[in-house]
């Protein structure tokens, strides 16, 4: 037997509930920042600002990033990690949002405690990879957003990464941080265009485009709910 299954399954994403401090110090950059804010780019800033549910909230940086191009809009963040909803609450204090502009809700993404089509949007960034079937939580995305709503997500790429890309930001952090991140979802896995389009057009979402995001260690997709 190869070694690759059994780290997997050693290093799964139960790590993530006692190494939460650890990945909120790693995250806590720009560049990944910008990737998540980037995440609702076809997202229209109307009337309301809508409602986006963000999966696997970590820490909170996806939200409160996206929160800052989108001020209308509001969250709900869904998490299965308690000590990573306790991150995202602290980093929610920390620039003063009320709780009503980012709800913090424990959950399995394969089950969600929340009404069919309630959303405008669900966002994921850096999240789908590492489920064990990522078909269920693309699913239940898929119930909870509302016909003509939107997902959109972040994930490992399947392509070449440029690591002189990396090199050139000029920090530490973040080499460590991708250099893990990169290890981590040689384990659990990542997606080309095609797979990520396959993924989300089985889960019943059309009209999906994908593109490079973060110097090509990952890749973006959004789709509509018919
Ligand atoms: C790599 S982190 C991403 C955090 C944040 N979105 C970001 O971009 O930094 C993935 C998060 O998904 C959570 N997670 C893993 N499996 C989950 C599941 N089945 N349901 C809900 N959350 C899950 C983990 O606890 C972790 O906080």
């Amino acid at each position: 037997m190869s070694l690759k299954p059994i780290l997997a399954r050693l290093l799964g994403p139960w790590l993530f509930d006692p190494a939460a401090w650890l990945y909120d110090w790693m995250t806590a950059n720009s560049a990944w920042q910008e990737s998540c804010a980037n995440l609702l780019t076809p997202f229209p800033d109307g009337a309301g600002g809508g409602l986006v549910l963000d999966l696997g909230i970590g820490p909170g940086v996806s939200a409160l990033s996206m929160g800052v191009r989108r001020p209308r809009a509001r969250f709900v963040g869904l998490d299965i990690s308690r000590e990573m909803l306790k991150h995202a609450r602290a980093g929610r204090e920390q620039v003063g949002w009320p709780a009503r502009r980012l709800m913090l809700v424990q959950a399995d993404a394969d089950h969600l405690p929340l009404a069919d089509e309630s959303f405008d949007a669900a966002a994921a960034h850096s999240f789908l990879y590492m489920l064990p079937d990522h078909h269920a939580a693309l699913i239940e995305a898929n119930r909870v957003v509302r016909h003509g709503g939107l997902a959109a997500f972040m994930e490992p790429n399947a392509d070449r990464a440029d690591w002189g890309w990396l090199l050139r930001q000029l920090s530490g952090r973040l080499l460590f941080s991708f250099s893990l991140w990169r290890f981590y979802n040689w384990l659990h896995g990542r997606f080309s265009p095609a797979s990520l389009t396959a993924a989300f057009e089985r889960a019943g979402f059309r009209k999906v485009e994908t593109e490079s995001a973060l110097g090509g260690f990952g890749i973006y997709g959004w789709a509509r709910k018919r």
